[in-house]
């Protein structure tokens, strides 16, 4: 039988995004940890220490010179934290990985007179926030002051209420700039559909429906994976939205974007209002996703092609619309060297044009310009792929250029197993050594121990250890700087 769950209505204020909240409930970490919901390239360890050294940038922008903050950020206080709030933070991973970076870069290079920043970690799921609170690396975070967990609703108008309880903060309580990240967010926060035919502008309805069986309700959970969504289009209305500068960007891409489809990001624009009023506008974006980057890209898109993660969907992010948004207050963007529709990292700051964050911006385009993110994901692809032996130094660099993620390791492992037979003593140190930094990345989502199974075989290929005891190779949580046990490195 079908049933209908929507008919004609715009797509921001369709059942689809509580269809969406529901499974993300329901499910808790383990849609990250069943690999059913894509994360592993936006919570990657290259990912985190990009975001560690731009925030850094961003703090020595506030005044961590110990000379005067640049007057367009306004007042700083130094004895007050600056809060960067992470947005559908998800499985916790990339929390705990920037923390780390940053915790590094100040050993090497301690920031004076700047502002102790405080990691916000938010999520509309309480399951997810459930399960971070249970997580003893994130606890150890928690207990040291760095971190607060928060159930938030990034759509919505509430305050951020730490979580299980504490102080809500509020435009009242936070005194200097914020960042905020926002990694595969914006790709499922509410969005409109819009296009353009013959000069005049329109907006597109949903339809909703799903065909079930008989006896089962609409509102049965399996019922999400299953919705069918068709969009008929009318002629939209000429001020749509609540600010004069969305509708006067709907009024450019209609003179732009003549035969196009597009999506108006209307949820992203809201919550970068929201938190923009925390901070009277001081406020650096980051944000990870598939999306169109500039006017070139949207031109000639046809329907909004939807993405399903089991009873989770996402969109295309229109960056370009949000870069609007930023230089309409003032601020500027930037984005990673291919802005790709498979992903590009965007910086968007809303309190001031681009001289205003020179640290800020330089972390930037060394971290996230000049070493695309998805450069490593397309090595890692290749040598995935690969039967040949002698790919040791590529295999090793791409690790390196991954952050040394666990997750590429398994990727990668069975090529790096063909790569490992009669190695030199120096050979044999580099792979040891690059096992040992991939361990101290380790952020476990499941019990399923590919890490650890895959380490196992890599050292029996080595002749080093059996496969039989992965634990023993693997004991977690992984301890600073302990070897792998029971390893004897080869001499020099
Ligand atoms: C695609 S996942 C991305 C998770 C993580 N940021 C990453 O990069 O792997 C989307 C996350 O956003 C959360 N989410 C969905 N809608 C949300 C909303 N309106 N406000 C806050 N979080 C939301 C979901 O619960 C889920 O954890």
């Amino acid at each position: 039988m079908t049933v209908f769950l929507d008919k004609g209505r715009r797509l921001s204020t369709s059942r689809l995004w509580k269809l969406q909240q529901d499974f993300y409930e329901r499910q808790g970490l383990a849609a990250f940890a069943s690999g059913v919901v894509p994360s592993q390239i936006t919570t990657s360890p290259r990912i985190a220490a990009a975001y560690a050294r731009v925030v850094r940038g961003f703090l020595l922008d506030c005044g961590g010179h110990g000379g005067t903050p640049r007057r367009p950020l306004g007042k700083i206080h130094p004895g007050e934290p600056l809060y960067l709030f992470e947005l559908g933070a998800g499985s916790g991973r990339l929390a705990h990985l920037f923390l780390n970076q940053l915790a590094s870069l100040e050993r090497t290079s301690p920031l004076a007179a700047c502002p102790r920043l405080v990691y916000v970690m938010t999520d509309a799921s309480e399951s997810n926030v459930r399960g971070w609170a249970a997580n003893p690396l994130l606890r150890a975070h928690v207990d040291a002051g760095r971190l607060v967990l928060a159930v938030h609703d990034a759509s919505g108008q509430d305050l951020v209420r730490p979580y299980p309880s504490g102080k809500p903060l509020s435009a009242r309580s936070v005194r200097n700039p914020i960042v905020l990240v926002a990694n595969y967010l914006f790709d499922s926060l509410p969005q409109d559909v819009f296009r353009v035919r013959n000069g005049v502008l329109e907006e597109g309805r949903v339809t909703l429906s799903a065909d079930i069986p008989e006896r089962r309700s609409p509102r049965d959970p399996a019922v999400a994976g299953q919705v069918n969504i068709r969009f008929d289009y009318q002629r939209a209305r000429t001020a749509l939205y609540e600010k004069p500068a969305w509708n006067e960007l709907l009024r450019s891409y209609t003179q732009q974007l003549e035969g196009s489809t597009f999506l108006m990001p209307i949820g992203a624009l809201r919550c970068l209002e929201r938190f923009a009023s925390f901070a009277r506008r001081r406020v650096l974006v980051l944000a990870a996703d598939k999306g169109r980057f500039d006017l070139e890209a949207l031109r000639g898109a046809q329907e909004p092609a939807i993405a399903r993660h089991g009873g989770a969907f996402s969109f295309m992010v229109n960056f370009h619309a949000l870069a609007d948004h930023a230089a309409r207050l003032g601020g500027f963007a930037m984005h990673s060297r291919q802005g790709s529709e498979r992903l590009g990292v965007a910086a968007l700051f809303l309190g001031g044009p681009a001289q205003t964050l020179p640290e800020t911006r330089l972390a930037f385009e060394r971290e996230l310009s000049a070493l695309d993110p998805l450069d490593c994901h397309t090595l890692v692809t290749f040598l995935a792929a690969q039967e040949d032996r002698s790919w040791l130094d590529l295999i090793l660099a791409t690790l390196e250029l991954s952050g040394w993620d666990p997750a590429c390791l398994v990727r990668i492992g069975p090529a790096l197993r063909r790569n490992v037979h009669g190695l030199k003593p120096a050979q044999q140190r580099a792979v040891l050594a690059a096992l040992e930094r991939i361990r101290s990345n380790d952020f476990p989502l499941s019990d399923a121990e590919d890490l650890a199974s895959e380490m196992a075989l890599v050292l029996q290929e080595m002749g080093v250890r059996p496969a039989s005891k992965p634990d023993d190779v693997l004991d977690r949580p992984a301890s600073s700087g302990a070897g792998i046990p029971g390893l004897t490195l080869p001499p020099s």
